[in-house]
């Protein structure tokens, strides 16, 4: 039988256990290690800031009413907490999509998420629940609604999967850097992925970098760069025209 994901945590320690890939970031926050790409999967100057900064308030979701979000890849659920956090403190309705093609296991998750943003909702234990290699847990993907907030996880490479077209309000593209992970932000999946915002809706993401931004333009985006969050200058968040 397996163990609840969260049965091995230490609630109010400071410190991530011995042997672990998480660490803890100068805003208290966590993040981890991901040895396939060999990069964090959040800032090391603050993870949380991070998820705040550049994705709920660069894409405008914390003062949206009812926001869609679309988001590649949803790693240790940093983004997807920090907007339940916040949707969940205004009464707003969240409808939030996510792909990811190498699902960390749930315990990752749940350390990265001790005494964080949105963890004592009640949608994130239910996640962790459900989430792969947990028992009898799906595998193509997750779904899990409280209230009016619904998260879906699709378990797959979303460069092959089929986007839904002219829908999310804000659009978090995290999928690892350019140097280390260049499929997701090439032109023609750029394209792909400003086919799926609604007229109006934020592209946002934390690469400032010259081809990321020529490939939103080159998608018909307004594109404009803003201060980074800690350790980084700028930071993109690009419209689709009205
Ligand atoms: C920088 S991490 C994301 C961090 C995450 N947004 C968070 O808040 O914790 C990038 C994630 O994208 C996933 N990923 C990268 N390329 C992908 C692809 N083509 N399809 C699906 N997921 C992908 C990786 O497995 C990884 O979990």
């Amino acid at each position: 039988m397996s163990r609840a994901p969260c049965s091995g945590a230490t609630p109010g320690s400071g410190r991530p256990r011995a042997g672990s890939p998480v660490f803890l970031t100068p805003d208290g926050s966590r993040s981890a290690h991901n040895e396939r790409f060999g990069e964090a999967y959040g800032s090391r100057h603050g993870a949380a800031t991070q998820a705040r900064h550049v994705f709920v308030e660069g894409s405008g979701t914390h003062q949206h009413p009812a926001p869609r979000v679309l988001e590649i890849g949803f790693g240790l659920g940093v983004n997807f907490r920090a907007t339940l956090a916040d949707a969940a403190r205004r009464g707003a309705a969240l409808s939030y999509l996510a792909y990811e093609f190498d699902p960390a296991p749930a315990e990752v998750l749940c350390e990265v998420a001790q005494g964080g943003a949105g963890a004592g909702h009640p949608l994130w234990p239910e996640l962790l629940r459900l989430w792969p290699g947990q028992a009898g847990a799906a595998t193509d993907r997750v779904q899990v609604t409280h209230g009016d907030v619904t998260l879906t996880v699709q378990f797959e490479d979303v460069l092959g999967a089929g986007l839904p077209a002219g829908w999310a309000t804000a659009l978090y593209l995290d999928g690892f850097s350019p140097v280390r992970n260049p499929e997701v932000w090439t032109e023609a999946f750029v394209a792909r992925l400003a086919g799926a915002l609604a007229p109006g809706g934020v592209l946002t993401t934390y690469s400032a970098a010259g081809r990321v931004r020529r490939a939103l333009q080159a998608a018909g985006l307004d594109v404009e760069r803003r201060p980074g969050a800690p350790g980084k200058r700028e930071c993109l968040r690009a419209v689709r025209p009205a």
